[in-house]
């Protein structure tokens, strides 16, 4: 199901930062239920799995899936991009509709977004600062949709020496890493446990869409 065109035009952008928008309330009470019932689609096809850190092996408290033709993911040999499901071995399903008409409504980029990585985080779930730098299109902005649970976003600037800033993002909320933005620290310090039902046992999805390839190089997957 699409996000309705005076939807979106409505919501709000919030400079936080250059390059760096918020846009709360982004999609409204039935566009998260249908890009939720889109997510369980694909989950029937790239279910949920737990990656592990680099080196260590250590798991993260996050549970990841992927949509698109590429896939980002996290184990003992690195960080990466790859066309299949680290444990089916199958291809990532489809990237969900509403995340593209999102993709193509809040950037200005010319090109469909190749990976769309898909996070749950049960309440005792964190992300650790980190930088999206994996990718080889550093021009292309990262999209990210938050569906369920509050939680407590925090972000600083290019180095992780900045100040950093925290912001609670609710479901619905849409945030764009863009130009001097694209490369900035962020992650999850929190998940405010019983804020949301929307996700069944009360936890928070999120998604981030990113493009990965330079299409100016020639390699791309959709094109
Ligand atoms: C991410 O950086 O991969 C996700 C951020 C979020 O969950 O809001
Ligand atoms: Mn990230």
């Amino acid at each position: 199901m699409g996000l309705p065109l005076e939807a979106a035009a409505e919501a709000p952008r919030v400079a936080l930062a250059p390059g760096l928008s918020y846009v709360p309330g982004y999609l409204d009470g039935a566009a998260q239920a249908g890009l939720l019932a889109e997510i369980e689609r694909a989950l029937a096809e790239g279910p949920w799995y737990r990656p592990c850190m680099p080196r260590s092996g250590r798991p993260l408290s996050v549970q990841m899936t992927n949509c698109g033709p590429l896939g980002w993911v996290s184990d003992e040999r690195g960080y990466r991009y790859q066309a299949r499901h680290p444990t089916t071995g199958r291809p990532w399903p489809a990237i969900p509709e509403t995340a593209l008409r999102a993709w193509a409504e809040l950037c200005a980029y010319p090109h469909p977004p190749e990976a769309c990585l898909v996070n749950f985080y049960d309440a005792s779930a964190k992300l650790g600062q980190h930088q999206d730098h994996d990718e080889e299109d550093l021009s292309a902005p990262v999209i990210s949709l938050s569906l369920g649970a509050t939680c407590v976003f925090r972000y600083g600037g290019v180095s992780r020496r900045d100040p950093t800033h925290k912001l609670e993002l609710h479901s619905g909320d849409a945030i764009v890493l863009g130009g001097p933005a694209r490369l900035i620290y962020h992650g999850v310090d929190k998940i405010r446990a019983g804020s949301s039902d929307l996700v069944p046992g009360g936890g928070r999805i999120n998604l981030t869409l990113r493009r990965v390839t330079c299409p100016a190089n020639g390699r791309t997957f959709q094109s």
